[in-house]
């Protein structure tokens, strides 16, 4: 048989043997034995020497064909072996149980909000929202804070130096105006959401902090409505054993104006008998005006009190910076 004649059958052996091959180590024993230094198709190339000048180009190209053939068939069938192999032999078990649950959790600001979002909730509170950066009129004028109070002293809030006037909002009593003139009343909204203030960091404050605003308008709304509210949503947050206490006060946007004290076991450790803990009050008739409600048909109630503090008392935390260092060895207890 001639040296061209030997080439197609050695080609369909060695093409059945590398498609035989049932994983990678296999295949390259396969390719060595026929494509290797001392594979069969070199030993060919050896022969070419023993032909005649005449028959040595065609063999010389058909050896050459065949092993480019072989050589793009190996490349095929090693990938599709290692595909395979990287394909797990078990399929998967989607009702085996999750990895421990140790790769994160809430921040404990967020959970204390989660909270008082739950327990509003379950009387009729919707979340509102509105711009951290706001003007003087939603944070100030509209709320019947006069040009010269002391709540927009240079000292208390942060002035963005824009064109327009804008200011950080110093609570979230703004978005009562924002949530009022948007839509007529009934209005049954409480707002969470980051306040900022001109103040240094100590133990019991930070330049930016949390509030939740609280906002009902309604016919007929009376301060034994507040008061009932403000108790349920404190005995669900601190316990059964919490009771509350109103205290005459001052705000603008509200007539009368009350403090809110509550004093449970949590404060009795603080060594203390009553804490104060929100502002809050009858909606004021002029804001009514601001807004558009009618104040002889419309009544309401507002408050608003800041979420640090609640978790502060609830964790028994004493010092407001832990919540915004971001130590894993404070973060980690909750
Ligand atoms: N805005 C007040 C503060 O930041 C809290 C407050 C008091 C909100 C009375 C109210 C309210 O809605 O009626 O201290």
């Amino acid at each position: 048989m001639s040296l061209l004649d030997e080439i197609e059958p050695l080609k369909q052996a060695a093409l059945a043997d590398l498609s035989a091959a049932a994983d990678v180590p296999a295949l390259e024993q396969a390719k060595g034995k026929w494509i290797g230094p001392h594979g069969q198709f070199t030993g060919l190339m050896k022969q070419l020497g023993n032909l005649s000048k005449e028959e040595r180009p065609a063999a010389g190209k058909a050896i050459n064909a065949a092993k480019v053939e072989l050589e793009a068939v190996l490349t095929r069938a090693r990938e599709e072996l290692e595909l395979k192999a990287s394909i797990p032999k078990h399929p998967t078990d989607f009702t085996l149980p999750g990895r421990r649950r140790s790769v994160g959790r809430l921040h404990p600001l967020t959970q204390t909000t989660e909270d008082i979002v739950r327990s509003f909730r379950k009387i009729g509170f919707a979340v509102a929202d509105g711009p951290e950066i706001e003007d003087d009129y939603h944070c100030f004028d509209a709320l019947n804070t006069p040009a010269d109070h002391p709540a927009r002293d240079m000292q208390d809030t942060f002035h963005l130096a824009t064109e327009e006037k804008l200011i950080l909002r110093t609570h979230t009593s703004s978005v009562q105006i924002r949530v009022m003139k948007q839509q007529p009343p009934p209005v049954r909204i409480i707002v969470p959401g980051r306040v900022y203030r001109r103040d240094t960091a100590d133990a019991t404050h930070n330049p930016t902090f949390q509030q939740v605003e609280g906002l009902y308008v309604d016919k007929n709304v009376t301060v034994a409505d507040l008061k009932g509210t403000v108790e349920f949503v404190f005995r669900e947050l601190m316990g059964k054993d919490t009771k509350i206490r109103f205290r005459p006060h001052y705000f603008s946007y509200t007539e009368p104006s009350f403090e809110i004290d509550f004093s449970s076991p949590l404060v009795k450790k603080m060594g203390k008998e009553w804490l104060e803990i929100a502002g809050c009050g009858m909606v004021h008739p002029q804001v009514f005006e601001n807004v558009g409600y009618d104040p002889e048909e419309w009544t309401g109630w507002a408050f608003g009190f800041g979420i640090e503090r609640i978790a502060m008392i609830r964790y028994g935390i004493t010092d407001i910076r832990l919540f915004y260092e971001n130590d894993v060895r404070f973060l980690q207890q909750f």
